[in-house]
């Protein structure tokens, strides 16, 4: 293991600032992304002949940061997402269109700004004002500007829309009384929510449209060159087996039982995704099983590695000290997913393929799982040579967690690593 330090080159790569002001990133960054000198410098260290087509696949897309770096490096990425939210954000930033088109027809979506519309949102519970409520996501007067916007872009032409609804989608998230954190969503400290209203919606509208028509002017890209399926990676190994990539990028859900499709939810409800919880459910139980909220199925096997073993056997014997019941199938289930991803991404590596996996270690019941190492015994037993585990980040921010769920006293430190492997040269077939 060797001590990275926190800094590459002065940024960090295991989170999302650059994203925030980076051409087309910046279109919609999230918290969980990281940062997109992670591709370039891996790219780089792959040091492929530039003559040679590369293919980059990158399982867990979320903000499409890998697909979008590898465009913008000429590289062709094949990018999966669950979360039908993230994979349109993916999508729209790998999109190309004439920006003085988009700013012409942004006047037509801004007369459907001005002209409020009833939402089907204002009767599901938390999304709006009402009687009764205390609190609520979005002040009734945001939605129906939303829906108002929403519904003129549906008459737009099919290759402008996506980049209106994000700016839209950006924009009501702008003013949503409440804001991702991690885990869940947090309301803002405000105190009064009137400052979100119809003119900061079509104010941040115009905003991201700016910032698009900008982006895709500074920096244009090759339609078609990468592509974001909207899917459950971990059936990876049925899709386009004859497609061997030679790098991969990736950062999987973390084993901290964040759900990240609950962080989602208004932009899943906002944009159509979902209409009901029962839909969101179904997406839910899609996703890396790295959360106990969904009632997912049983894991079945057992044997992930002599970390593991250890691990696992502390924490079933610290049973008590969990917050819930259900923690130490989790983990179990997270190791079985990861497990069946490595395989199948052992399978389609080119000789030589690189692969980085930026994850971080967790702590239940007070025990730390070590999930960069239990990863990287888990890829050697896929047929991946370790090359290293880079620490790159401590984390601070564990103590609130950790006497928060597991009430106790003792904050355990936890660490953000890169594991790095390589696929052996004599077991592939160069393609
Ligand atoms: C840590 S985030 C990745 C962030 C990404 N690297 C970025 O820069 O935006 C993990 C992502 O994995 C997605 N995910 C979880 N389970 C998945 C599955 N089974 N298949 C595909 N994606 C999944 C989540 O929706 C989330 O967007």
């Amino acid at each position: 293991m060797t001590a990275k330090p926190e800094f590459i080159n002065g940024r960090t790569v295991t989170n999302a600032v650059d994203n925030a002001s980076l051409a087309r990133h910046r279109w919609y960054p999230i918290k969980e992304g990281f940062s997109p000198n992670l591709v370039a410098d891996s790219y780089r260290e792959l040091g492929a002949d530039p003559k040679k087509q590369v293919l980059a696949i990158e399982p867990f897309s979320g903000s499409g940061t890998m697909p979008v770096e590898c465009t913008r490096l000429g590289v062709a990425c094949l990018a999966f997402e669950v979360n039908p939210f993230l994979a349109f954000v993916g999508r729209t930033k790998l999109r190309q269109a004439d920006p003085k088109k988009l700013r012409t027809q942004r006047k037509t979506v801004l007369k459907g700004l001005r002209q409020p519309a009833v939402s089907q949102l204002e009767s599901i519970s938390t999304f709006c004002e009402g009687k009764g409520r205390e609190k609520w996501l979005f002040n009734r007067n945001v939605l129906r500007t939303f829906t108002g916007g929403w519904q003129e872009i549906e008459d737009c032409p099919p290759t402008q829309r996506a980049f209106f609804r994000l700016a839209l989608l950006r924009a009501a998230m702008d003013n949503c009384n409440a804001y991702p954190d991690g885990k869940c969503l947090r309301y803002k400290r405000l105190k009064s929510y009137d400052c979100f209203n119809a003119n900061s919606v079509i104010a941040q509208f115009e905003h991201y449209c700016t910032l698009i028509e900008d982006d895709l002017t500074s920096t244009p890209f090759v339609s078609n060159l990468s592509k974001v399926e909207c899917m459950d990676s971990r059936g990876l190994g049925n899709y386009a087996p004859q497609r061997r990539f030679h790098l991969c990028v990736t950062s999987p859900p973390y084993l901290n039982s964040f759900d990240y499709s609950d962080v989602y939810r208004p932009e899943l409800f906002l944009a159509g995704h979902v209409k009901d919880n029962s839909q969101l459910m179904r997406i839910r139980l899609q996703t890396v099983r790295s959360h106990v909220q969904a009632n997912w199925k049983a894991p079945v096997r057992v044997s992930f590695g002599t970390i593991y073993a250890k691990v696992i056997r502390e924490i079933l014997a610290r049973k008590d000290k969990l917050w819930s019941a259900r923690i130490p199938q989790m983990i179990q289930a997270y190791f079985e997913d990861m497990e069946r991803l490595l395989n199948a991404l052992a399978a389609r590596a080119n000789p030589g393929a690189l692969l980085k996996i930026a994850i971080g270690t967790s702590a239940y019941g007070g025990v730390v799982v070590p999930v960069d190492f239990i990863l990287a015994e888990i890829a050697e037993e896929a047929g991946w040579d370790l090359k290293d585990v880079q620490v790159v980040r401590r984390l601070r921010s564990s103590a609130q967690l950790w006497h928060h769920e597991d009430r106790e006293k003792k904050v355990p430190e936890l660490r953000e690593s890169i594991v790095i492997l390589k696929f052996p040269e004599r077991l592939g077939v160069t393609h």
